[in-house]
């Protein structure tokens, strides 16, 4: 939530900031800004609200400088607006600091600040919890403080998780920065002769990969040719920084008109990526190479939990769905956020497993966090970052490797997350002898096809293509599904209101006859998510009920099921999949059709309203 950047070095700062916000604008996109400090000390601040082609707009009228900080937002505090974009400046106008994260107790730093503004006759510039930050440095610059001493002095007194960077008049070639929390990350890029600062890898690929994750509790000084942190717990060291693996062509977004729609396409390579190596047959083995939970851990298991939020937390539903038909053990899901603030009963024979894409969502951090302090249960994430927080709070991590992901809808990590709860759930019911391994054989053969499964979904976009104009001007849906297929439409419905805003539910078809069946007539859409298995023909009872108050029944089903597609007005066949992986075929659709209803209605689909990729706020 809310992307950061910095760049001290001999080129321009501003055009470096620009590019690398350009590729942070995920992470929020209400308003954006850029300062740059000369070699003399003159700052210069320019921020604007709306997308960022509006500050691309204005940033030639901008003095160069060859340090600088920009910053992508996502509101929290105060209404997006020119006022409330980052940079904020101190009063003073010597520190200037922009933030990702939330100042918990502002209003508090801010009464205690006010005194002194207002004998000054000074007043603060926006109503963001961010100001105080450069406040609380520059009064303590002024008390006598050097800048690291007064940045750990600020930094002690924020509640919250923050990710911060300042620049000073005084000291034009350096960037300061600070963690603290699981606010996401900073990472800082080590160029030749110039060093660059981001959030996300993304803004620094294009320059470097050599890189270094700051920590939670680092406060960073970077000029540039180095980066010194500082701790309270240890003498400044110059860390040893990683080289990553990433290619830039990852993040670009190659022919496709929208990230989303890459990403879909992605799909089936994301999946065998994250399935290589550890779905293995002879002899057979899930998840033997690169899984750190110890044998007698999995052994000892009695129970699972799996948690997320959104996209994850519906991939939660499906794990536990699997834990318990695979493995053979109990199993649930649960909200993350909810689950952190409802005391929950655990023991440490409960295995909890987090989905987290990013591994940096505040509210599954959250409660991993309460479960490593409340009852020391193992835990295992799923991830697509590796070194992310969340892998740093786990046990055992499982990595998605599924590349960065642009778009702020999740579409190839939902499934590569489903793939790796699949092998976990695999992992398990093998080391507790409850699969054997011609059992084993089977779940991972059937998983092995999940890539041509999806691949073959991919295949149905023209004929969502023609479903969803139809119904393009739909104000409601209704997606119904049982069993597995009931997580798959709250992710069907999920998409529909993030990336087309339409107002969709996801129910268990069951549930529709004990009360939304009284919103339906010819004028609320039902999709209906009904491939063959077991629990066919009550969806088709379900359906039945649907017709019968005249409301129009799109269904998804299995390729060339005449008998259903006799049965409704719109029918989208995809691949006809054993009953477990229904997920993987099934999908790729419901995507494509959240996909193609935004397009037909003009929206933004890879920054929807109000969104960003990876909320770090509660
Ligand atoms: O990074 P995470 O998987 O923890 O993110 C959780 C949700 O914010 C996320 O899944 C969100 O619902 C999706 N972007 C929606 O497509």
């Amino acid at each position: 939530m809310c992307g950061i950047v910095g760049y001290v070095g001999l080129q321009s700062a501003g055009p470096i900031l620009l590019e690398g916000l350009q590729r942070l604008e995920y992470r929020g996109y209400d308003s954006s800004g850029i300062a740059v400090v000369d070699r003399d000390g003159a700052i210069a601040v320019m921020k604007r609200e709306g997308k960022l082609r509006t500050l691309q707009a204005a940033i030639s009228e901008m003095p160069s400088g060859g340090t600088g900080i920009g910053h992508t937002r996502w509101a929290t505090h105060g209404q997006p607006s020119d006022r409330n974009a980052h940079p904020h400046a101190s009063s003073s106008g010597d520190v200037i600091v922009v933030q990702n994260g939330i100042v918990e107790n502002y209003r508090e730093l801010r009464a205690e600040l006010q005194q002194q503004l207002d004998a000054e006759g000074r007043s603060w510039q926006s109503e963001t919890d961010t100001e105080v930050i450069p406040e609380l440095i520059s009064r303590e610059l002024a008390a006598g403080r050097s800048i690291e001493s007064a940045l750990g002095y600020a930094i002690g007194r924020l509640r919250g998780a923050n990710a911060i960077a300042v620049v000073h008049r005084s000291q034009p070639d350096r960037i300061y920065a600070a963690r603290t929390g699981s606010a996401g990350g900073i990472v800082i890029g080590y160029g030749d002769g110039e060093m660059f600062l981001a959030s996300d890898l993304p803004a620094l690929l294009p320059h470097t990969t050599t890189v270094y994750h700051l920590e939670d509790g680092d406060l960073a000084v970077v000029d540039s040719e180095s980066l010194t942190i500082r701790r309270a717990d240890r003498e400044p060291y110059e860390p040893t920084p990683v080289q990553i693996d990433l290619d830039p062509v990852a993040i670009a977004r190659g022919p496709y008109r929208h990230f989303m729609l890459k990403e879909i396409h992605e799909q089936p390579r994301a999946l065998s990526d994250t399935i290589r190596g550890r779905a293995r047959l002879d002899p057979p083995s899930a998840l033997a190479d690169d899984f750190d939970l110890p044998e007698s851990t999995l052994r000892g298991i009695e129970r699972v939990l799996v948690i997320g939020m959104g996209t994850s937390l519906h991939a939660a539903m499906i794990g536990r769905w699997w834990i318990e038909q695979i493995a053979g053990i109990p199993a649930d899901f649960d909200n993350a956020s909810e689950f952190r603030f409802r005391a929950p009963l655990l023991g440490p024979s409960t295995l909890v497993v987090a989905v987290t894409q990013s591994g940096e969502t505040i509210d599954t951090l959250g409660a991993m966090n309460q479960v490593r302090e409340r009852w020391g249960a193992p835990q295992v994430v799923i991830t697509n970052v590796d070194g992310s927080e969340a892998t740093r709070q786990a046990d055992a991590a499982i990595i998605m490797r599924c590349g960065p992901e642009v778009g702020v809808a999740s579409t190839k990590t939902f499934v590569a997350s489903l793939a790796s709860l699949y092998l976990l759930a695999c992992r398990i019911g093998h080391a507790q002898g409850r699969l054997t391994d011609d059992d084993l054989t089977v779940q991972l053969e059937q998983l092995l096809t999940a890539p041509s499964l999806v691949e073959r979904g991919i295949a149905r976009a023209e004929r969502c293509s023609e479903v969803a104009q139809r119904f393009s001007e739909s104000s409601n849906f209704l997606v119904l599904g049982r069993g597995i297929e009931y997580a798959l439409a709250m992710e069907a419905a999920l998409k529909c209101k993030e990336i087309s805003y339409v107002h969709a539910e996801g129910y268990a078809a069951g549930e529709m006859k004990h009360g939304p069946i009284a919103l339906l007539d010819q004028g609320f859409p039902v999709i209906a998510l009904a491939p063959r298995g077991p629990l066919f023909d009550k969806m088709t009872s379900a359906i039945q009920q649907v017709s019968a108050r005249r409301a129009p029944v799109i269904a998804i089903g299995d390729e060339g099921d005449e008998e259903l597609s006799d049965l409704v007005d719109h029918f989208i066949g995809v691949p006809p999949a054993p009953a477990p992986l229904t997920p993987f075929s099934l999908t790729p659709v419901i995507q494509l059709l959240a996909y193609q209803i935004a397009l037909t209605r003009g929206l933004d689909i890879d920054q929807p309203r109000n969104l960003a990729k990876t909320v770090t706020v509660e």
